[in-house]
Formats: C-alpha cells, structure tokens, sequence
C-alpha cells in the first residue's frame, strides 16, 4: 500500500522549519502530502515564505483564518479531520507549537494514525503561553519527537515519553539560515528600509507582552529608552499593532515601525543589526547562529540554550531593565557559540529517520 505522510503548515515560524524536511523528503524520493491550515493568510506572513524559501505550493490549502483559541483551534480540526479522512494518511508530522499543530495533533490521535512532532521537548514552564499548552498535548500524543536540543530530550524523559521514539536531530529552522546564509544582504535591507548607520531590530506578538495595554507601555517605554542610544526599526506582526500604536510606538523619532518583512529581507536586516529585542521564539535561534545580542522581552524561555551557549539574555518587560540591558550589552556584546548539530543538516536527519520508521506506521 502506498505511504502518505501528511505535513501540517499554518503559520509563519512552520515555515522554515517544514522547508528543509519536505526538501530532503523530495530528495529521497519520498515527497509529503504538504498541508496548509490557512492560520496565516496574509501574504506577507505565509506566501512569501514559500516563495522565497522553495517550499513546494501546499497540496492543499484549507483556509481556516483567525479566531478565538477556541474558535480557530475548532474549526482547525473539523478542517483537519475531513482532510485526514479523505487522504488515509498513514502518518501526520506536525512542526513548533502554534495552534495547528495542537489540532492536527488532537485529530490525528483520536484516528488512530502515526504522529510526529517536529521541535518536541520544548518548555517555557509557563502555561499562560498558549504555545507552553499546544507543546505539551503535542508532545503526549506523539510517536515520533525529534529535537533540537539535549535538555529538551531531559524534558521527555522526565515527562514518561518512551526513549526509543525521541530522537535529538538538531535545528531545522537552523537549516533555512545556513542555506540562505550566503544571500543575506544586510546592506540592501538598510537601503530599502533607509537606514544609515547602527541599528538595532525588534520584534513583538506575544499575547503577553501586546495584549495587555500596561505590559505594552512599558516595553514602548523601555525601546524608546534604548533609541536615544541607537535606532530602532520593528517588524510589526499584525497581532498588537492596535495597542502598540497607542502606548505611542510610533511617535518616538528613534523607533522606525515597517510592516512585516519577507524571510531573506528579516534576515538580512538582522544580520547587519547590533542588537535584537524580540519575544518570538525562533529569534533567540537565529542571532545565537548570526552571533548577534539578543534581548528576549520575556521572564522565561522555552529555548534556554540560546541563554547558555547562545548570546540571548532574558530581560522581562521592565523598561529601565531593557534600557540598561541594552546599555551594557552595546558597550560589551556578548560572545556565544553553536549549539550542537545546529549545523544545518536537520532536516536530513529527520528525514531518515522518518523512512526508517515507515515499517513501524503499517
Ligand atoms: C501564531 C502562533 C505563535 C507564532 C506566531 C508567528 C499560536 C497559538 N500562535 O501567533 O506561536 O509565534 O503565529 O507569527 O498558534 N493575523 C493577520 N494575518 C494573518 C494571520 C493573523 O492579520 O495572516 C492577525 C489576526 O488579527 C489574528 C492575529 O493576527 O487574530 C493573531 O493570529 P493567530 O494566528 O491567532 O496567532 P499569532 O499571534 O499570529
């Protein structure tokens, strides 16, 4: 009977860690069954990702869009469950944390079929995260975990997931920064974006730091304190924007808001960046491989070894903290080095692995 493994993208950080294990897939001969559950639908958060990172066209689309947790989270696995239904899968592969991974998870448990977790392992602790929640159900439901780093195999253990399934494999999203490393133009992104000079890049989405008017002041507060020493530009997600703009993101003369920008374009202009102040995940990853300071606008980390290899530090939402975090931090950056099998072959790895395992889904 013919294998069909279904991978599940939905939103922006899924895509560059599903592109280098779908490409080794297709380079063995062994191309997914690519779906997209439509989480993110605007082009500059999903379409330009494929394009620019040669993720093959999704095989299907299944244009869920946004909602409540619960809402979005629903009709995900109503969506998932008829896809799953008509296309037999013999095993599902989800990636990171997001809500379509908790619902593709969910439905592909409750059918009984094979399921795989891309970046298992991983705990912030915190469960006022909805991702914290969506790793940790994932996770228990899951076959198959590989993982990026060694604590996050600890983590499994210590949680009962048998050791023959968990398999530490490095960093795919590690692997999309290696590949295009060579066409980052950080001198093009300041160009574009007309910046002269140092800069630093920041970031922000978290429910927790732009859902809660206080929280948001503070950290507005905080990257204003930071511009009077450096410019800031910040790629603004959708989510927040509303609430940002009134804590005054925008008034401040040394804080330069753009819309959110393609991979290549991100990453370049993070590569020429002194500094980073960011809550997203991915980004504590990325400057440890760009070697670049990253301050993480959070109290906790599901990616403590950016902390302890890496050139990220946990700041909290404090603005004085920010501000002189950032002080020290310009005057003295700190050095990091690679965490291991962050070497960019990820996605190969993984992709054995799942070949191997066939014999175990039948
Ligand atoms: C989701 C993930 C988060 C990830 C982030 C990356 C969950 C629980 N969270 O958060 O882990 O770091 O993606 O971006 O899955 N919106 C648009 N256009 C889009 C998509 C969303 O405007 O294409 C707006 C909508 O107003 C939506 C809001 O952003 O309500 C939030 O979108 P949603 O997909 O629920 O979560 P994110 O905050 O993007």
């Amino acid at each position: 009977m013919e294998f069909t493994e279904i991978h599940i993208v939905g939103a922006r950080p899924n895509f560059m860690k599903a592109a280098p294990v779908v490409q080794a897939l297709n380079d063995r001969g062994a191309p997914p069954l690519l779906v997209h559950s439509g989480q993110h639908y605007d082009r500059a958060l999903s379409e330009v990702f494929f394009e620019q990172l040669h993720l093959p066209e999704p095989d299907l689309n299944l244009g869920v869009g946004s909602g409540t947790h619960a809402a979005q989270t629903a009709a995900l696995m109503v969506a998932f469950e008829k896809t799953f239904v008509e296309h037999g899968p013999s095993r599902v592969v989800v990636y990171g944390d997001i809500n379509s991974t908790l619902a593709a998870a969910v439905v592909a448990a409750k059918m009984d079929i094979p399921l795989a977790h891309v970046e298992a392992g991983l705990r912030s602790f915190d469960r006022t995260m909805p991702e914290e929640v969506n790793r940790i159900v994932t996770d228990v439901l899951s076959d198959l975990h590989f993982v990026t780093s060694p604590e996050a195999v600890d983590q499994l253990t210590k949680e009962g997931i048998p050791g023959a399934g968990v398999h530490f494999v490095g960093n795919p999203m590690i692997d999309t920064l290696v590949r295009f490393h060579s066409l980052l133009d950080p001198d093009a992104a300041k160009r574009t974006l007309d910046i002269a000079g140092d800069y630093a890049v920041a970031t922000l989405h978290r429910p927790s730091n732009v859902d809660d008017p206080g929280v948001a002041a503070s950290i507005v507060d905080g990257l204003g304190r930071v511009a009077k020493s450096i410019p800031i530009v910040i790629a603004l997600h959708p989510r927040g924007r509303e609430v940002l703009e009134q804590a005054g993101l925008s008034e401040n003369p040394g804080i330069h808001v753009v819309e959110p920008l393609g991979y290549l374009e991100f990453m370049s202009l993070m590569s020429g960046a002194r500094l980073i102040l960011t809550d997203s995940g991915g980004i504590q990853e990325e400057t440890t491989i760009l070697g670049i300071p990253c301050l993480t606008l959070r109290h906790n980390t599901e990616r403590p070894i950016t902390v302890t290899m890496g050139t990220n530090q946990l700041v909290g939402t404090d603005a004085a903290v920010i501000a002189e975090t950032a002080e020290n931090v310009l005057a003295q950056p700190p050095t990091g080095s690679t965490p291991p099998l962050w070497d960019g072959k990820a996605g190969q790895r993984i992709a054995e692995i799942l070949l191997e395992d066939r014999e175990a889904c039948s």
